[in-house]
């Protein structure tokens, strides 16, 4: 079995639509999730699914070796950023592979600060006639590792940053399990 971990910083909804696509796998098993957020609701999801779930500070993430030693004790073949917002530190980079998903067409709208709703404003703002996702391998910079996958959606004249959400997240659930899956069984 390869083994996934999750960290999410908010809502979790990625985390979630992962979950339940590995519910049954039988090659690939989400182990645990990890937020920085007591509050966050990815927790009260991750419970009702039946996964483990753990909070951490930020202290921990960057100053101490708890959570990459507790990636390691199990085993974790990849780490997946699912809406987590804080930096990675680069041990983690260098110990494991890491895929994070961008609600954008990278290289633009990434970079510090660009997450969520910040970025669907953005794009809007610029009157962008196109948006997307992009999931990518984590290295040592923000933003900028190898693309795996791209996937677009038009954005209409009238369109919100809450419309452009919408179209971001119907990618997102189609599109990230997928990409996990062809990442770990070796076809991505
Ligand atoms: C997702 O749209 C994800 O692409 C984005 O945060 C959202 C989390 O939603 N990630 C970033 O902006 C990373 N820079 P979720 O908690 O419902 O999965």
């Amino acid at each position: 079995m390869k083994k996934i971990a999750i960290l999410a910083s908010g809502s979790g909804s990625n985390a979630e639509n992962i979950i339940r696509f590995f519910q049954n796998h039988p090659a690939i098993l989400v182990d645990s999730v990890w937020t920085n957020k007591a509050n966050a609701f990815v927790l009260e999801r991750a419970e009702r699914l039946n996964i483990e779930a753990h909070v951490f500070t930020k202290n921990e993430l960057a100053l101490t070796n708890h959570l990459l030693n507790e990636f390691k004790s199990r085993k974790i073949d990849l780490i997946v950023l699912a809406g987590f917002l804080l930096l990675l530190p680069q041990k983690f980079v260098r110990e494991f592979q890491v895929v994070n998903i961008h609600p954008a067409l990278l290289p633009s709208y990434g970079g510090k600060g660009m997450y969520g709703e910040h970025v669907h404003s953005a794009v809007i703002a610029n009157k962008e006639k196109q948006s997307g996702i992009t999931i990518h391998l984590v290295d040592e910079v923000y933003d900028h590792g190898k693309i795996l996958f791209q996937a677009s959606c038009t954005i209409d004249p009238m369109d919100t940053p809450q419309d452009l959400a919408g179209k971001i997240h119907e990618l997102e659930m189609e599109h990230f399990p997928r990409v996990i899956e062809r990442l770990l069984l070796g076809s991505a």
